[in-house]
């Protein structure tokens, strides 16, 4: 396992379409293993492949609840909206207000290929929303009100106090 250099906005790889990925490999292996031990590292709270230059569909999140790893994940249904602050390892120091759906469901292969369905509300839906979006060569800050600030003390004690991590 190691830490990967992450890759940061203007890198042209963060645009690109990211492939399916077929079958597990050894190879894929050590990269969920790397991307984990990498967004821990940095201490986000998700991370998707292109965001260390591979672009696989593979995303690994960690809202506090233990590692999740989807594998070609897809968004099945969505409702109600949630509108916060949003920041991402690829653009560090900054972050900005996005609205997002509140619960969204995805699909999506696990480690071993197998086919899993999640719910998630909140932080969890909006770091689907977010990683599943890197994978399609898209970032928050295009989808920002009104663009993107710095961090600062008050945006990490304000009312949104778990979304402060970088996704
Ligand atoms: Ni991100």
């Amino acid at each position: 396992m190691a830490i990967r250099e992450i890759r940061i906005a203007g890198d042209e790889i963060l645009t690109k379409q990211c492939k399916a990925v077929p079958k597990m490999t050894l190879r894929t292996q050590i990269l969920i293993g790397d991307m984990l031990d990498t967004m821990y590292e940095k201490m986000g709270v998700g991370l998707a492949a292109p965001q260390v230059g591979i672009l696989k569909r593979i995303v690994v999140i960690d809202v506090g609840e233990g590692p999740i790893i989807m594998i070609n994940p897809e968004i099945i249904e969505t409702s109600g909206e949630q509108t916060g602050e949003e920041g991402c390892l690829s653009l560090p120091g900054k972050c900005g207000i996005v609205t997002r759906p509140d619960h969204v469901k995805v699909h999506f292969q696990n480690e071993k290929m197998e086919e899993v369905e999640m719910e998630g509300e909140g932080l969890l839906a909006r770091a689907f929303c977010h990683e599943i979006d890197h994978l399609n060569g898209e970032m928050y800050m295009d989808k920002t009100e009104d663009g993107v600030h710095d961090v600062t003390y008050d945006d990490l004690e304000d009312d949104y106090p778990d979304e402060e991590d970088g996704l």
